[in-house]
């Protein structure tokens, strides 16, 4: 059932949710992933999948960003249940904050407690090239407080660690990863070319319109979370190319290959780090 109304949504529609996915047989997921514009070929990649279209599920938003197909997909990726979510709900859509984070609030309330969140993003860094996957090291989103649940002052996503145990499980897969901070901006207009200078010089290495308030809802719920960028073209000024959205399905075809491969080993590797018990913010 669709329902876009501004209100925060209580507890008790996110257990009906779950409980609606549990009768569709969608159990405790091992790990979430949310799947970014151009991403979602991921989904053909789980094994003996449950596949629930958002329009079924109480409280959810019906998505319409091109590439983007607005369903979710429970099933086997090697030996780890995975939830996986094929189209994203954005600030820029009108979406409250509240909303664009129901996919880490349901998940949690099935009982997971890892996310992996991909996009596809500026480069900001000069350094950067189209097709490059940056692992997110940091985030810059301002103003602070995107997790809407957030009542209480906390450490937020700084994810070093994480970043550089995936960049060696990358290494050994030989897929070539950089690293970097992703800044949300709101959009959907692109940035101006000041506003790209001006987030270089804040730290910013890509800039994007989504997973920042999906982290830090993952965060404040005590989840272990990774955020990947699809570098899909060069922020506004980094290079002479007029942006127009078309870019990021060629970007993500040039890397898809890549992105799912890492995502599965992520996810699935029997020495994958995303699992310890120490990646878990608390
Ligand atoms: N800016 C903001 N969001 C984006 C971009 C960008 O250049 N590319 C893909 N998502």
């Amino acid at each position: 059932m669709s329902n876009t109304s501004q209100q925060e949504l209580s507890e008790a529609t996110l257990e009906q949710a779950a409980e609606l996915l549990r009768r569709k047989g969608v159990g405790k997921p091992d790990a979430t992933i949310i799947l970014g514009s151009g991403l979602g070929k991921f989904t053909k990649a789980i094994q003996n999948p449950v596949v629930v279209p958002y329009s079924e599920i109480q409280g959810f938003p019906e998505t319409g960003v091109a590439g983007h197909d607005g369903a979710l997909y429970f099933g086997d990726v090697g030996k780890r249940k995975v939830l996986a979510w094929s189209g994203r709900f954005h600030h820029y859509e009108g979406y409250p904050f509240d909303r664009t984070v129901l996919p880490v609030r349901v998940a949690a309330a099935l009982g997971c407690n890892t996310l992996v969140v991909t996009n596809a993003a500026g480069g900001i860094n000069f350094r950067f090239n189209v097709g490059d996957l940056m692992l997110i090291d940091d985030i810059i989103s301002l103003p602070v407080r995107v997790s809407p649940h957030t009542r209480k002052f906390r450490h937020r996503y700084a994810n070093d660690s994480l970043v550089n145990e995936v960049t060696h499980l990358a290494a050994k897969a030989g897929i070539a990863v950089t690293r970097g901070t992703y800044l949300y901006a709101k959009g959907p207009t692109y940035e101006t070319k000041a506003e790209i200078r001006a987030f270089r010089i804040m730290g910013a290495d890509a800039v994007g319109m989504s997973t920042a308030a999906e982290l830090n809802e993952a965060i404040r719920l005590e989840m272990a979370c990774l955020g990947i960028s699809l570098i899909t073209n060069l922020a506004t000024g980094v290079s002479k190319e007029k942006l127009d959205h078309s870019e990021i399905a060629e970007a993500a075809s040039l890397r898809e290959k890549d992105l799912i491969e890492l995502i599965t080993r992520i996810l699935s590797d029997p020495e994958t780090p995303i699992y310890k018990p120490e990646y878990r913010f608390r």
